[in-house]
């Protein structure tokens, strides 16, 4: 099926209204995406028709709620390549994901004298989590320093693992410059001293990332949110025998075995990690929202954002005085920016009064705001559904905005 932007847009019923007067060009799918009928008609349907709780019920609505449930699981499976199902645990986000290994898997694993190794292009959820572990154990943190194109200092790679290193964090691509490193000599020297990787998917499932089994990811963490799916759901993919290995994180209904005051065992995966009532209807509308990804074919996506990231990159460019932050050449849809001589919130109100939104202030990444000596940027994230004219809406409203501005 060809790649019609147009039919695409129809989808997405908010697309059609307008902000401040104006039709709406959204340049903030980084943040969160926007959400197709399949999706909003999928959570429709399930609280109108289908409202259950999972795993605790011999009627039928809870049948087929649990049965919808776990066919949701089977497909994050697929989509992001995970040998077994129960090395899927749905959060509630990608940050309850990392938290959750952060939390357990330090109880385990990590000791005093140890290390952990972060990347300094880190949104806040792969910082402060493993900032958190390592004062709980005493342990050290190391920094992977990026250079000022945005690529990680590799070269480091060396001196920063060793021995003692029980983990590396590092995002599949980063939410502020876009980059999307290359892991697989972090995956493989990471291996050779006994550490396992924990990657930050939220951006990098949205633009190619994924392929866990094959790439060695021992976790990986995104939202459905920013997959064009419901918000309140994520994905914890952890290798079986670790999370086998890993004590419980979260008490609660549905992640025992047998409870007594002396004594609980606990279920097997991926239950032991889904504590609680789980957003089961998130999870389905989170499989509704891959199905639609891959109806229209994820190459072909990529192919369209990649044309727009082109486009975006020389028009802004071109405006004088503004600096885009992250230049690799393999780079997610993202393009973020000052320009000299005004304020990011300020550029990004004006952009707002004109009807474009994009994302302003440290983006959650403030070590990558130290790294260039600022204190925000704004930021344009292109989501499958953006078109070439908006790239041109959104330069000519930065160019007025500049203008009003000095
Ligand atoms: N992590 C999201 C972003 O980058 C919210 O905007």
């Amino acid at each position: 099926m060809a790649f019609d932007v147009s039919k695409i847009r129809e989808e997405f019923p908010i697309l059609g209204r307008r902000v401040n007067n104006r039709p709406l060009v959204y340049f903030d799918s980084g943040a969160t995406a926007q959400k197709p009928l399949a999706v909003i008609e999928c959570v429709d349907r399930l609280m109108r028709e289908y409202n259950a709780n999972i795993h605790r019920g011999v009627h039928h609505l809870s049948g087929k709620m649990t049965e919808m449930y776990e066919e949701a699981r089977e497909t994050v499976r697929r989509f992001i390549g995970a040998e077994h199902r129960e090395e899927v645990i749905f959060t509630a986000g990608a940050t309850a994901s990392i938290n959750l290994v952060a939390a357990a898997w330090s109880d385990r694993y990590l000791h005093e004298g140890d290390n952990i190794v972060v990347s300094e292009m880190e949104h806040h959820s792969n910082i402060v989590p493993w900032q958190l572990a390592a004062q709980r154990k005493g342990a050290e943190l190391r920094l992977l320093p990026f250079d000022d194109s945005g690529a990680l200092c590799m070269e480091m790679l060396d001196s920063l693992i060793d021995e003692r290193t029980r983990l590396v964090a590092v995002t599949e691509a980063s939410n502020t410059l876009g980059t999307r490193p290359d892991l697989e000599p972090i995956v493989r020297k990471a291996h050779a001293v006994g550490a396992v990787v924990m990657v930050d998917g939220c951006q990098g499932i949205v633009h190619g990332g994924g392929r866990v089994a094959d790439r060695g990811y021992d976790f990986y963490a995104f939202s459905g949110h920013k997959l064009y799916g419901p918000t309140g759901i994520g994905v914890l993919y952890g290798r079986r025998e670790l999370l086998d290995a890993m004590p419980p994180y979260m008490g609660g209904g549905d992640m025992v075995d047998k409870v007594t005051f002396a004594k609980t065992t606990y279920a097997p995966l991926p239950l032991k990690y889904e504590a609680g009532t789980s957003n089961f209807i998130g999870a389905v509308g989170l499989a509704e929202a891959i199905r639609y990804v891959e109806s229209i074919g994820m190459c072909a996506i990529e192919e369209h954002e990649s044309q727009l990231l082109t486009a975006m990159t020389d028009r802004l460019s071109a405006i004088e005085g503004l600096r885009i932050y992250g230049t690799t050449a393999d780079k997610c849809p993202i393009v973020s920016f000052t320009v000299e001589g005004t304020h990011p919130y300020d550029v990004g109100m004006i952009l707002d009064k004109m009807g474009v939104a994009v994302r302003t202030g440290h983006h959650c990444a403030e070590p990558v705001m130290t790294h260039y000596g600022i204190t925000g940027m704004v930021r344009a994230s292109i989501g499958l559904y953006n078109t070439l004219e908006e790239v041109d809406v959104l330069a000519n409203s930065i160019q007025r905005a500049v203008m009003m501005l000095k």
